[in-house]
């Protein structure tokens, strides 16, 4: 698909049909994800995919904060992607000091860079996905055994699209933009 066409026609999808997502296809849009730019190409975001209804189920249910819309969409999706960042690395001096004022914050810029690469992809190949932002990301470590040394970033619901959702409104150029 063309670039333009696909940041413009991707939407995010909150009900999906039951079918699941094939691993090569998943495979296929993190290998695409990979090549979101970062900190000094530390590429420090990782995917876990979540299948298994039991623990999708859990999440819904322990760690969504009593936001029920989200509860719904995890049960619902085919896979519920938790993005995952290795803490430490992007942002920091090799001494493990900060390089700039935004301290540790430029990981969690690397993972939206590369949430939004995924989320692209997987539009380009017909996978439909929303981004959650509401989530208890401590009980959703405990959840999945998150890895030592990552953090939680961000989950993505991910399956094939269920619904065609018009565009949400968009601010002008004007609001956007000022040059100087
Ligand atoms: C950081 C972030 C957090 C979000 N959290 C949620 C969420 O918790 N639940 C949800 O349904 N949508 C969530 N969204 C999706 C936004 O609501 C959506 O992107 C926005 O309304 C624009 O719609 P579009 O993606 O179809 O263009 C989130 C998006 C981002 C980028």
């Amino acid at each position: 698909m063309e670039a333009i066409k696909c940041i413009e026609t991707r939407r995010s999808i909150r009900k999906f049909k039951a079918e699941q997502v094939p691993h090569e296809t998943m495979q296929e849009i993190v290998a695409a994800a990979a090549y979101a730019p970062s900190w000094k190409n530390t590429q420090v975001t990782r995917y876990a995919v979540v299948e298994d209804p039991q623990i999708k189920a859990r999440i819904a249910e322990e760690a969504t904060l009593g936001f029920e819309h989200n509860s719904g969409i995890i049960k619902n999706c085919a896979a519920l992607v938790v993005v995952n960042m290795v803490h430490g690395r992007s942002g920091f001096e090799r001494d493990g000091s900060y390089t700039t004022s935004k301290e540790d914050r430029w990981e969690v810029f690397d993972a939206g860079l590369a949430t939004q690469t995924f989320c692209l992809a997987a539009h380009d190949k017909g996978v439909g996905t929303v981004i959650l932002g509401i989530f208890d990301e401590a009980k959703v470590a405990e959840i999945i055994g998150a890895e030592d040394g990552q953090k939680v970033a961000a989950l993505v619901a991910v399956g094939y699209a269920d619904e065609e959702p018009a565009a949400p409104k968009r601010k002008s150029v004007d609001e956007l933009v000022k040059f100087m």
